[in-house]
């Protein structure tokens, strides 16, 4: 995490011990607003689009929950989606007969825009889900153009962006979603226990609500009887953590100041200098697909994935390994069980990719 955002969340819990929990909350009502003015800068959105969520997929079940699905609805996804996304789907496919349905993937790698549509018009889906960058692939799946067909079809939109929030820039004017989840530990160099939901106005209109509202999100109007706060906030506790959305905060603004078009650009450079110097090594990287993120995986045959994990990190060179449960059907098709992870972000500089390059040559 960059200074400011530790800093802003340290100087909450400060005041927070001093003056308490409650009552800063309050005076800061501001800054507290801020979270949501800084979440829509970063998507395009309105700040009522906006809602904190403890992570990631606790948005997606969030948002997942809020759709009216009857049985015998399909869920239309990709086989690159991220794998808490693929349980999500079949746990509801088996409480409510749900049938759930992949589009092929193309030759290059990636969803298959056709193969999608095809099977848009074919099963006429409730939903469609998409990881944006999937966590394994290397590739950044092509968004925008399944949001238009979400919306030429009348299909909700669920995309998973919590690769891509921080890596690239992200629209959602652009990509037409319904719903966008993101987190903030990874791109945007947040904290961890943080996320974030954008909930469409096409959404927020049709009243879609999670299975669970509490207090925050509707009023209790009479007994038998509740009434939906308008905005996006009806997908969030009541409870939340202040510092964090101080932090979550700050990290969308360093990221803002620095820019999402630099940063991919920096990123993209970064990562064409790591894959191409894995294949000097001899190393084969498993990203295929037309456009490449910042999410690197090369398999290292003969080794032992977590003897090199460890040998890396012995040399201050932090890397995570990924298995074949948590991508089974991109690994079973690529045959490997496990591949080495490298994620290059915009503050590693030249030298440092270079000396990962050669710690892996000696560690080789
Ligand atoms: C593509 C993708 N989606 C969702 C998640 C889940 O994020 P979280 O752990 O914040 O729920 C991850 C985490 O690695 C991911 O890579």
């Amino acid at each position: 995490m960059p200074a400011p955002v530790l800093e802003a969340m340290t100087s909450w819990l400060n005041a927070e011990a001093e003056t308490g929990g409650y009552e800063i909350a309050e005076l800061c009502a501001k800054e507290v607003a801020g979270f949501y003015e800084s979440g829509a800068r970063l998507l395009n959105a309105r700040p009522d689009n906006l809602a904190f969520t403890s992570s990631a997929t606790n948005a997606f079940a969030r948002a997942l929950s809020s759709i009216p699905f009857a049985p015998g609805d399909v869920i239309l996804i990709a086989n690159e989606d991220y794998i808490s996304n693929q349980i999500a789907f079949l746990s509801v496919q088996k409480r409510y007969g749900i049938k759930l349905v992949r589009a092929e993937s193309g030759k290059e790698g990636g969803v298959d825009v056709q193969d999608l549509e095809r099977k848009i018009i074919q099963y006429k889906p409730r939903l469609v889900s998409l990881s944006h960058v999937p966590t394994n692939s290397g590739l950044v799946q092509p968004a925008e153009a399944v949001g238009a067909l979400c919306r030429a079809h009348g299909c909700w939109y669920l995309l998973d962006a919590c690769q891509s929030v921080g890596q690239l820039p992200v629209d959602v004017q652009q990509l037409q979603c319904d719903f966008l989840t993101a987190t903030y530990r990874k791109f945007l160099r947040g904290p961890r226990g943080a996320g974030f939901l954008y909930v469409s106005d096409r959404a927020l209109k049709a009243g879609l609500e999670p299975l669970f509202v509490d207090m925050r999100g509707a009023a209790w109007k009479d007994a038998d009887h509740y009434e939906l706060r308008r905005d996006a906030r009806r997908f969030e506790d009541w409870e939340l953590p202040y510092a964090l959305v101080m932090g979550a905060r700050a990290a969308m603004d360093y990221a803002l100041d620095i820019g999402l078009d630099a940063i991919a650009l920096r990123n993209a450079g970064l990562c064409a200098r790591v894959r191409k110097g894995l294949v000097a090594l001899g190393l084969s990287p498993l990203d295929h697909g037309r456009n490449l993120s910042s999410i690197i995986t090369v398999t290292v045959p003969g080794w032992d994935p977590v003897k090199l994990k460890k040998a890396l990190l012995e040399r201050r060179i932090n890397t995570s390994i990924t298995y074949r449960e948590f991508a089974v059907i991109d690994f079973g098709k690529k045959n490997v069980d496990w591949a080495l992870r490298l994620s290059p972000h915009y503050f590693n500089t030249d030298e440092e990719v270079d000396q990962l390059l050669l710690a892996l040559k000696e560690i080789l």
